[in-house]
């Protein structure tokens, strides 16, 4: 990806503006509906179309018989209707000829029994007669359409997921258990602590594949091993197919498309190869309508893919224009909420929204998925009409393409951690929720207007002003001392409960708890008490001047036990043996400070914590006030100009206070002054030139009212 213009990065320099589309399979329609697929992308002011995902069986129907015409034509007949291509890998599908000569190459479960063909994703990832078949059909791609006019990105494969528990798969864990480990068995035995209940290794082929139903589950260390092995493999998979792309048609980026927080792959890792990160999302609400916590999950995976490279915008590569079919209530989407849901990318750093699919199936398993074309063919339905809306929306904010988010406070989400926890064995087998814990401390900066960016431990924590770290048991090497240093220059630290417990193979960190984050923080975690399902302890903030001085919050779950060493204490239990001890705790460390949270506390008590935090940080705001609930407010800002969404993620209006001056609406340039209405579901949009910028934006201890509620 190269920059154009002052500081505006795009996609792709040759498709300068916001995408709008999404998968379009040709295959499955007549030649002679075609054409009027390119009218009605016209009406919804489609401009790019994701062609090729799942084509194997239609581009080498048989083995060596290829039939590259229909995808000529398709791509053809785009680039002669001024629309642009992204080109998928077919890998995520391999056709039935395929799978019944080489049946190997299907995938075994946990259970060791070989999958029949069919589904999808459903290869084994070291299979080399595969492999070597996916690079093949890769340079074909790339010799083929390379520098066809219409292509403007690559899309490799379609949601890698899942592992392959085969012989080779396991021989190739060992390879790589080796490598990790030197080839020194005793260091393996040490880290995974082997003498425990007799489990010592001493031969590498008397290591399996853990997990569940029949395999070693008493080992997190190994698990998580096997863990980063599957990224590996999936890495591996993605650079055998990616490659020839890159050789045969350099500039052109490569995507593949992830799936937010999907527990199976490290992201992390996988992301460093992509030169656009891509996602696809669909929020499922399981027993309830939508509400902003969900959104907040939303924007977080948002946040977190735009993370992965900070310096450009990533992609929502997958939307549903409406319900998706294996929701298990399919609630069709309210009027207006597809606009807002696609902005909320836009206003997070994606440039477009692409749906899956443009036109409905007439059979298969996603016949009733939500598409932008229903069953009746036909533009005049209400979902055409909302993701035509959206089209026009888009247009008019062409100017937003290539511009950036700029954020000085990060949350840390990290695979590795998460895996760790769960896997851990205690304190709470069932309410561990990472994810959804770091949900709850996101929504509270997201309910600040801060922008956030969301990293990985072995970030620089440096370019930040705040750092909120929720449960950061798995400590890798290093980490510590950085977030120590951070701090000691003036960072401030929110941390929780169960954090610094281990190391990188879950082996507990020397010293008591929070192990080398004990300092910095300023106290001792003792002990973890896990509290029964619906039981509770009040907390009250106790500290005489502090701002958040006689506040009572609830806690649940877990709580810590804890002795200060250096710090002070902001709020104690009220109830519990443990009545009149520090549940929150602060730690003035150099010129910064460190909090620690010691319980899993209601979201009002996050939300005022990460406020106080916040405050004191100074962090920057992107309306500058207060944010009323169900609002999410966002800049992004690039060139000689910036541009401030204000999202209504409600079904009622609310009212947003305007502080700053110099903002007029996109929509149609009035000022915003005083008071700002946006309907249910509403998306305002503002942009003002860039030097306008003050430094009035800064939350100031004034922000705290945000969160008395
Ligand atoms: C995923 C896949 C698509 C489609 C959609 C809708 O995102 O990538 O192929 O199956 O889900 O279910
Ligand atoms: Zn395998």
């Amino acid at each position: 990806m190269q920059s154009t213009g002052q500081s505006r990065r795009f996609i792709n320099p040759a498709a300068p503006h916001l995408w709008h589309g999404g998968d379009y399979n040709p295959e499955q329609w007549e030649r002679g509906d075609w054409e009027l697929d390119m009218d009605l992308m016209d009406q919804a002011q489609v401009n790019v179309a994701t062609v090729g995902v799942f084509s194997w069986a239609s581009i080498e129907p048989a083995e060596g018989r290829y039939e590259w015409g229909w995808l000529d034509e398709a791509l053809d007949l785009l680039a002669s209707r001024g629309k642009r291509a992204i080109l998928a890998t077919p890998s995520a599908a391999m056709p039935a000829w395929l799978s019944k000569k080489h049946p190997e190459i299907l995938r075994t479960g946990p259970d060791g029994v070989r999958r029949r063909h069919g589904e999808r994703v459903n290869f084994c990832w070291s299979h080399p007669e595969y492999l070597d078949r996916c690079r093949t059909m890769s340079t074909l791609l790339a010799e083929r359409y390379g520098e066809h006019p219409a292509l403007v990105m690559w899309h490799v494969s379609n949601e890698y997921g899942g592992a392959c528990h085969c012989e080779r798969c396991e021989r190739r864990f060992r390879e790589w258990l080796q490598r990790k480990f030197d080839g020194n068995l005793d260091r393996l035995n040490r880290a995974y602590w082997t003498r425990f209940w007799s489990h010592r290794f001493t031969e590498w082929d008397q290591i399996e594949i853990p997990g569940g139903p029949y395999g070693e589950t008493s080992m997190p260390g190994l698990s998580l091993d096997w863990r980063r092995f599957v990224t590996w493999q999936v890495v591996e998979f993605f650079l055998n197919e990616s490659r020839p792309l890159r050789e045969h048609a350099p500039g052109v980026p490569v995507a593949t498309n992830m799936m937010g927080t999907y527990p199976g792959i490290d992201y992390w890792k996988l992301a460093e190869h992509v030169d656009v990160a891509a996602w696809d999302s669909y929020p499922c609400f399981v027993d309830r309508p939508i509400g902003v916590s969900d959104w907040h999950k939303v924007a977080l995976q948002h946040d977190l893919n735009r993370s992965f490279h900070p310096d450009r915008p990533f992609l929502l590569i997958e939307c549903s224009p409406d319900s998706s079919n294996w929701y298990p209530v399919m609630q069709l989407k309210r009027p207006g909420l597809h606009s807002m849901e696609g902005l909320l990318a836009v206003a997070h750093g994606s440039d477009g929204v692409l749906y899956f699919q443009w036109r409905q199936s007439r059979g298969g398993i996603e016949k009733f998925h939500g598409a932008v074309i229903t069953h009746d063919g036909r533009s005049d339905t209400r979902v055409f009409r909302e993701v035509a809306s959206l089209g026009a929306s888009l247009r008019s904010l062409e100017g937003v393409a290539g511009t950036t988010v700029e954020s000085d406070c990060a949350l840390v989400y990290d695979w590795e951690n998460g895996w760790a926890i769960e896997l851990a064995g205690g304190p709470h087998s069932e309410r561990m929720d990472y994810g959804q814990t770091c949900v709850a401390h996101y929504g509270a900066l997201a309910r600040l207007g801060a922008s956030i960016d969301v990293v990985e431990q072995g970030c620089d924590f440096d370019r930040y002003r705040l750092i909120v770290a929720p449960m950061l048991y798995l400590l890798k090497p290093g980490v510590a001392d950085r977030l120590e240093r951070f701090v000691f220059e003036g960072g401030t630290l929110v941390c929780t409960y169960w954090t610094g417990i281990v190391d990188e193979n879950d082996l507990l960190l020397p010293g008591p708890r929070p192990g080398p984050l004990a300092k910095v923080l300023g106290i001792r975690a003792e002990e973890t008490d896990g509290l029964h399902e619906g039981a509770s302890v009040r907390v009250r903030f106790n500290q005489v001047g502090c701002s958040l001085e006689g506040r009572v919050v609830n806690a649940h779950i877990l709580c810590d036990l804890i002795q200060l060493e250096g710090a002070e204490q902001l709020a104690a239990y009220e109830g519990e043996f443990y009545a009149r001890t520090p549940a929150v705790t602060a730690h003035r460390y150099g010129q910064g400070r460190a909090y620690y949270v010691g319980a899993r506390l209601e979201q009002h008590g996050i939300d005022a914590i990460v406020a106080h935090a916040a405050a004191e940080a100074d962090i920057r705001r992107s309306l500058g006030t207060l944010l009323p609930e169900g609002v999410i407010a966002r800049k992004r800002l690039g060139g000689d100009r910036e541009y401030l969404f204000v999202l209504n993620l409600l079904d009622s209006s609310i009212e947003v206070p305007v502080v700053e001056s110099g903002w007029r609406d996109v929509a149609n340039d009035s000022e915003w002054v005083a008071r700002l209405t946006v309907p249910g579901y509403g998306v305002a949009v503002a942009m003002r030139p860039i030097d306008v910028r003050g430094q009035g934006d800064r939350a100031g201890r004034g922000g705290l009212e945000v969160v008395n509620r």
